[in-house]
């Protein structure tokens, strides 16, 4: 039995990481309050130190909400990236926009407003990282999809993949959540078995996964 994760283990990490920017915490706070979901900090935490590792110069996302996860990321890399970002709700997109643009990186963040899985299929360029953080009944596509246009040696970070632990344990699961549980196990069967590819699961926020493509 691990007694590494728990809500105390949790909070302790959480009271050990600096406060964020002002700008990226009242976006924060605008996403609680407005109930938009965004990354959990101690997951934006290990993305930042991610992108510093692997200095992605083009970076994909699918699930913009209001721009937080752009916004940390051009953020973190110092303006070295460009970053498309992918978004299905018209009055998310706005929001991202407008976050977008009082950044002052309208340069270095592309906001695309659709579907993804119809979006995906017309973008032309080669990624160094794959953020997807959108529908969970949807990864695999995404993956699939997202994967062709992902330089070797390039990164997929899923998040939300132990989707608050019911992917890993069957009686944490609500009745409405079964598909969506079902096509996460199914994602994560998938991308640790894929040849050409290696994942690590990390039990981080609401769970991660880390997807390195090559040998
Ligand atoms: C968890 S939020 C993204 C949070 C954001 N990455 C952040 O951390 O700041 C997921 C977003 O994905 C969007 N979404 C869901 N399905 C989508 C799809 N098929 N194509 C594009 N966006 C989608 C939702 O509208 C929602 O805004």
């Amino acid at each position: 039995m691990s007694y590494i994760i728990n809500d105390k283990v949790i909070n302790y990490i959480q009271s050990l990481y600096s406060e964020e920017s002002k700008f990226l915490n009242e976006l924060r706070t605008y996403a609680n309050i407005n109930k938009i979901p965004i990354l959990q900090k101690e997951t934006a935490q290990l993305l930042k130190v991610l992108l510093k590792m692997i200095k992605p110069k083009e970076i994909l996302e699918i699930g913009t909400a209001i721009g937080y996860s752009s916004i940390l990321m051009a953020h973190s890399l110092n303006l070295q990236c460009k970053i498309t970002t992918i978004e299905l709700d018209p009055l998310l997109v706005d929001i991202a926009i407008n976050n977008i643009n009082n950044a002052n990186l309208s340069n270095n963040i592309q906001v695309i407003e659709g579907d993804a899985i119809s979006v995906l299929p017309l973008l032309t360029k080669k990624y160094d990282l794959i953020f997807i953080d959108a529908n969970k009944s949807r990864y695999k596509e995404y993956f699939d999809m997202g994967k062709d246009m992902l330089n070797n040696g390039g990164v997929i970070i899923s998040d939300n993949v132990l989707y608050k632990g019911m992917t890993a344990v069957d009686d944490s699961i609500h009745r409405r959540k079964r598909t969506i549980v079902k096509n996460m196990r199914n994602y994560l069967e998938y991308i640790t078995t894929i040849d050409g590819y290696i994942t690590s699961i990390i039990p981080i926020g609401d769970g991660v996964a880390l997807t390195y493509k090559g040998d």
